[in-house]
C-alpha cells in the first residue's frame, strides 16, 4: 500500500514488545504467516501448546514456512523439503540426510503470550528485551466480563497512533468531546512506562461522579484505560498498536466492565470507541508525519510524548 507515509521523515520501526495475534486464533498445531517489523514470519503453536515466532524462508532454498509448513511435536516443517525448525530457529531434522549441516537455522523472535494476545520483541539491533508485558489483573478476575475483542488496520506509522491518546485538543475538535486534560503524569523506575491520570466530574449511565482516568502506556505499543469513580464498579480497556512497517499499523483492542456494568457500559463503550476511531480515520488516512512538528502552547503534553518516545529507536542506518 503506498501513502503519504511512504515519504522519508518517519522515525523507523520502534522497539518494544507488540501484539501478532489473539491467542484464539492460534490453536495448537497451527501455521499463521505473519507480517510486522517490516519482516515476513512464521507463527506456529507447538504441540505442548507453545506459540514460537520464526523468520519466514527458509536456511535451504527459501520457502515461506507459512506456506504449507506444518506443526510436527515441536517443530515447523518446511513446505519444500521437510528441514524442520524448532522453536530456536534450528533445523533439527532433515528426513533424508543424517547430517544437520551448521548453519541450518533461522532467527526466532523472543514471544510472550499473555491476556489473551502474543506478543513479539522488536529491536531494530537485536538486543534482548529489557522490560515486560504487564499483566493485567482485570483480565482474571471473575467480577470482570469475558473481554470483547476488536482490531483494526490503519494506514499511518504506528506512532501516530500511540500519539492520538496525548493530544487533549483533538478529542474537541475530531470527537465532539471534551478531552479531560492530564493532572498527573508519573513515570516508572525504568522511564519506559508511565501513568497519566485525568480527574474531574463526568457524567456516566449511573449519575455524574468525580471519575479518574487512569491511562497507562508501556513503550510505543502498549496502553491501558481504566475509568475509576463509579462505586464498586469499573471500565477497562488495553491495546496494543504494532509496526506492519513504517507507513501501517496493526492495532488489537480488548474491553472489560465488572459484570454490574455490562448491559449499560459495554455496549456504549464499544460504540464510542468504534465510532472514535472512524472519526480519526479520515485524518490518518491522510495525513503526513511530522518528524519536527510546529507545537503550541497547548501541545505539552505532545511534546513530553515525542521526548519520551526517542528511546525507543535504534539509530537509522540510513540517516545522516
Ligand atoms: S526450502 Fe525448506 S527444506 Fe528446502
Ligand atoms: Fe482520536
Amino acid at each position: 500500500m503506498s501513502g503519504p507515509n511512504d515519504r522519508p521523515g518517519h522515525p523507523g520501526i520502534p522497539n518494544g514488545w507488540f501484539a501478532v495475534a489473539w491467542s484464539k486464533d492460534v490453536p495448537v498445531g497451527q501455521v499463521e504467516r505473519i507480517r510486522y517489523f517490516d519482516q515476513e514470519m512464521v507463527l506456529f503453536r507447538t504441540r505442548s501448546g507453545a506459540a514460537k515466532v520464526l523468520d519466514a524462508y527458509c536456511a535451504h532454498l527459501g520457502a515461506h514456512l507459512a506456506e504449507g509448513g506444518r506443526v510436527m511435536d515441536e517443530t515447523v516443517r518446511c513446505p519444500f523439503h521437510a528441514w524442520q525448525y524448532d522453536g530456536d530457529g534450528r533445523v533439527t531434522h532433515i528426513p533424508y540426510c543424517k547430517k544437520i549441516p551448521p548453519r541450518a537455522r533461522v532467527r526466532a523472535w523472543p514471544v510472550d503470550e499473555r491476556n489473551g494476545m502474543i506478543f513479539v520483541w522488536h529491536h531494530a539491533e537485536g538486543k534482548p528485551p529489557d522490560w515486560e508485558v504487564p499483566d493485567l489483573p482485570e483480565l482474571n478476575d471473575p467480577e470482570w466480563t469475558e473481554p470483547r475483542l476488536f482490531e483494526l488496520k490503519v494506514p499511518v506509522h504506528m506512532q501516530e497512533m500511540a500519539e492520538n491518546n496525548c493530544d487533549p485538543t483533538h478529542f474537541y475538535y475530531v470527537h465532539g468531546a471534551p478531552g479531560i486534560p492530564p493532572t498527573e503524569m508519573t513515570y516508572g523506575e525504568d522511564g519506559r512506562f508511565f501513568r497519566v491520570n485525568s480527574r474531574g466530574p463526568k457524567e456516566t449511565p449511573f449519575g455524574t461522579f468525580d471519575m479518574d482516568l487512569e491511562r497507562d502506556t508501556w513503550g510505543m505499543g502498549l496502553s491501558s484505560v481504566r475509568m475509576k469513580g463509579i462505586p464498586d464498579a469499573g471500565l477497562f480497556m488495553f491495546s496494543s498498536t504494532s509496526p506492519v512497517d513504517a507507513g501501517n499499523a496493526h492495532s488489537r483492542w480488548l474491553f472489560t466492565t465488572t459484570r454490574n456494568m455490562a448491559d449499560v457500559a459495554g455496549e456504549e463503550f464499544i460504540d464510542g470507541m468504534s465510532r472514535g476511531v472512524l472519526q480519526d480515520m479520515r485524518i490518518w488516512e491522510n495525513k503526513i508525519y511530522r518528524h519536527d512538528p510546529v507545537l503550541c502552547e497547548a501541545d505539552e503534553y505532545l511534546a513530553e510524548f515525542r521526548k519520551w518516545s526517542k528511546q525507543f529507536y535504534s539509530p537509522r542506518p540510513d540517516a545522516g
